[in-house]
């Protein structure tokens, strides 16, 4: 099989998992706070392969998101952005138009990029209100998950959220490096089956060291899937105002 035929191969296969998974497990999960409810599924992680989640922060950014999309296009892979409204709105609206088109997932990371906790009801809604009125003007559909920046989280935010939030489990610190190699092997040392991976596609490295983790994943059995899609994999129903870290407990 040809490159192309090979990365088309592991999207279907990728696909194909999914239905599996939900096939072999019929029982509904209730998520406290990020983790499961006493009594859900206590199953062990798989010791190699899996669902992984890609997530971005804090674009778009024309040069780089247009290259890690061109990259995850290549590979058959679908990701997870947190954008944030005022980069969309400052001419990126196509750029957002093409995540949704291509099969990613799409969230909200505040209007300004600014932490969400301890703002009055008026000042959360100019981040993350004008944000999703924006996303829906340009696709259509309000279903917008929210990562609140630096994983700030307050109850205040947990009851102005209005959608689930969504939070981390591998951290490769993609910020503090401009080395795609050491964030890429960060990536693939931590990685297990349910994990929500964080990095920002505003970086030229990191863009380069996802399509490198990527490629060594799937070697490893890996699929990547939306945020949606693998805590479904996993019967997890999301609800507003809780967080998620992780498809496990
Ligand atoms: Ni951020």
């Amino acid at each position: 099989m040809g490159k192309k035929g090979r990365r088309l191969g592991w999207g279907l296969l990728a696909a194909g998992m999914l239905c599996l998974i939900a096939l072999a497990r019929p029982e509904p999960a209730v998520p406290v706070d990020g983790v499961l409810a006493e009594g859900a599924e206590e199953t062990a992680r798989p010791a190699q392969g899996g669902l992984l989640a890609l997530t971005f922060d804090d674009g778009p950014r024309r040069s780089t998101t247009t290259a890690l999309l061109d990259g995850l296009a290549e590979r058959g892979v679908h990701a997870t952005f947190f954008l944030v409204g005022g980069r969309v709105e400052n001419g990126m609206g196509d750029l957002v138009e093409r995540m949704d088109r291509e099969g990613h997932q799409i969230g909200i990371h505040t209007y300004d990029h600014v932490a969400l906790t301890g703002l009055n009801r008026a000042d959360f809604d100019a981040q993350v209100g004008r944000t999703r009125r924006l996303l829906t003007g340009l696709l259509g559909h309000d279903s917008f998950a929210l990562r609140p920046p630096y994983g700030a989280i307050d109850a205040g935010v947990r009851a102005n959220a209005g959608s689930p939030l969504i939070l981390w489990s591998v951290d490769p610190e993609d910020w503090d490096t401009d080395d795609p190699q050491k964030v890429a092997e960060h990536i693939v040392s931590h990685a297990q089956d349910g994990d929500i991976i964080l990095l920002h596609d505003i970086f030229p490295s990191s863009v380069e060291a996802a399509l490198l983790a990527v490629d060594r994943l799937h070697q490893r059995g890996f699929y990547f899937v939306t945020v949606d899609e693998l805590l479904s994999a996993r019967h997890i129903q999301q609800e507003n105002g809780v967080s998620y870290r992780c498809a496990y407990p």
